[in-house]
């Protein structure tokens, strides 16, 4: 499948950073930075990568201590938070969207130099829903007509029939494995059935807005419009309900009213945007740590039932979908048990406590099945099951030495010189957390060189550890302002359209990602509960 995992990161003004033995570490640990100048084939860049703040040259942790660190961080443990589960695969949706490489579906004959820089840029325009639009012959097979986004069926299995509707379309193709692949712009997006099910509400969401448009709206600009209110709408959510659940809210609030600090500050609005690599590499992958082991994830497959393997195996990108060309329909996902419902007022909507799911709390640890990924969701190759590179958080650190990642402490002196009012983490708060990961295990001399030098990511998780599971300081920071930046830049932007309200929630400041379900599901309980 087209994983996750990038090779390279082309970082504007350095040039294509990436390993140099064959996706591994060399023995010395660096990393080859191909000349800017090299030819244009090896220049063309995948997606425009910046550094925000200073290069970690030197800094990075040797292999043993990423492998002991990585082992430690996802040995499981930590707790869950207050944040509904729904919320860690809307992250994962919402980062493949900003991450989401346009060229891939619109690469024609007639890609102008300007689209192309727009196209491998980040923004918040959801492409990764509708690729380039019904009207390009590469994207018509996402559309069901000039306007409404396919959807596919289940199939019928253990005494529920099929149902229209409930999976991603699929089928193109003459074998097994092509049968199953999901017809979606960014085929990460069947990563996993959480995922997946995601993709599919946010299909839901862009159908029911153009078939409630005013009638007023003439035939060739109801997918222009309706495209326009979904993608204004997301971006508010993402401002008001999702950003303010995992970043401290009054940073949100600073960075949205004040405006950035410390990221493209003073470019001109509509000037395309480029990613941080201190937001993918680190901050962003925040999202790891709030993955559950096992989900209540419907009636049938309940109390647990829904491990986070079986939410592998029911998706075509890491596994085969449990052996069928589609979803089978005991797997249709009850999204009672994944957002709350009752924020929005409705009670007859909410499933018990017991029954409900939430999302690992935001801190260093990661659920131990993360130490062993599927290859496939990676990329492969495929290794054996201990090998470090199916670990997730070694992945993560690895990728941040391959890139000179600046360390936390660095960003934290970089962020407060830009005017960032934030309290850097103490060495014993770095060393012993809140009820994360133990350190102890690594040697004396190790353990020192980790807490001089703390990996970006490592030191982001500890210092939502000190904040109930919240981002905060270093972390906040980053993430608000890429994404403040990212939503700016965007085709359509809330940010530019000040003028722009709510429309589809309960009042003209309101639309939260329940508000949303409810719009995409008519707020009908057989269609956000099929399964009952
Ligand atoms: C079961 C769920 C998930 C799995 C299996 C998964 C797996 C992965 C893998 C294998 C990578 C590439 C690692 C590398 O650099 O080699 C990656 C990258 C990344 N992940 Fe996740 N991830 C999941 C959920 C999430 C969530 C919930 C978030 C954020 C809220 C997130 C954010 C990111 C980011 C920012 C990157 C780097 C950029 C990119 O490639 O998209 N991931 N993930």
């Amino acid at each position: 499948m087209d994983s996750h995992a990038s090779e390279s990161y082309f970082v504007i003004g350095e040039g294509l950073l990436t390993e140099s033995a064959g996706g591994r570490d060399d023995s010395n640990g660096a990393a080859r930075i191909a000349s800017a100048s090299a030819t244009a084939a090896d220049a063309t860049p995948a997606f425009r990568f910046s550094r925000m703040g200073p290069s970690g040259t030197g800094r990075q942790p040797g292999e043993g201590i990423r492998k002991k660190a990585a082992n430690e961080m996802a040995a499981g443990g930590g707790g869950a938070t207050g944040i509904p589960a729904g919320f860690t695969y809307l992250g994962q949706f919402i980062d493949h969207d900003l991450t989401f490489d346009k060229t891939t579906v619109m690469l024609g004959e007639n890609v102008s130099p300007a689209q192309l820089l727009q196209a491998r840029s980040p923004s918040l325009d959801l492409d990764s829903l509708y690729g380039a639009g019904p009207s390009d012959p590469e994207s018509a097979k996402f559309y069901k007509d000039d306007r409404h986004l396919k959807m596919g069926e289940t199939l019928a299995e253990a005494g529920i029939p099929k149902k229209v509707g409930f999976d991603l379309p699929r089928g193109d193709g003459s074998t097994a494995a092509k049968k199953r692949k999901a017809i979606v712009p960014d085929p990460r997006n069947d990563e996993n059935l959480a995922v997946a099910q995601t993709h599919l509400a946010m299909i839901r969401f862009h159908n029911r807005v153009v078939d409630t448009l005013p009638s007023s709206v003439p035939p060739a600009q109801r997918f222009a419009k309706a495209r326009e209110i979904v993608t204004k709408h997301y971006q508010w959510m993402i401002r008001t309900d999702y950003l303010t659940r995992i970043c401290q809210p009054t940073v949100v609030q600073n960075v949205f009213n004040q405006g950035r600090k410390a990221f493209e500050v003073g470019v001109p609005a509509t000037d395309v945007p480029t990613m941080p690599i201190e937001f993918s590499i680190a901050a962003f992958r925040l999202g790891h740590s709030m993955i559950r082991r096992e989900y209540n994830w419907n009636a049938i497959f309940d109390f647990g039932g829904g491990s986070l393997d079986l939410l592998f195996t029911f998706s075509a990108g890491s596994r085969d979908l449990g052996g069928g060309p589609r979803l089978p329909s005991s797997w249709i996902a009850d999204w009672r048990r994944m957002y709350d419902f009752k924020e929005a007022n409705k009670p007859g909507l909410a499933v018990p406590p017991e029954q409900f799911n939430r999302a690992m709390r935001i801190d260093t640890t990661l659920v131990n099945p993360l130490r062993t990924l599927p290859t496939a969701s990676f990329g492969g190759p495929n290794v054996p099951q201990n090998d470090p590179r199916r670990n997730l958080a070694f992945r993560n650190l690895t990728r941040a030495k391959m890139v000179r990642l600046a360390t936390g402490q660095q960003m934290a002196t970089f962020l407060k010189a830009k005017g960032v009012t934030l309290t850097k983490l103490t060495k014993a708060q770095l060393r012993d957390g809140r009820n994360g990961a133990d350190l102890s295990l690594l040697t004396q001399s190790q353990r020192e060189a980790f807490l001089k030098d703390t990996p970006l990511w490592f030191y982001i998780l500890r210092e939502a550890e000190f904040n109930g599971g919240r981002l905060k300081g270093v972390g906040a920071r980053i993430v608000a302002e890429t994404f403040h930046r990212a939503m700016e830049g965007s085709e359509h932007s809330i940010v530019r359209d000040t003028s722009f309200k709510p429309s589809l929630g309960p009042n003209n400041k309101t639309f939260r990602m329940v508000d949303l379900m409810l719009f995409a599901f008519e707020g009908k309980k057989n269609l956000l509960a099929p399964l009952g």
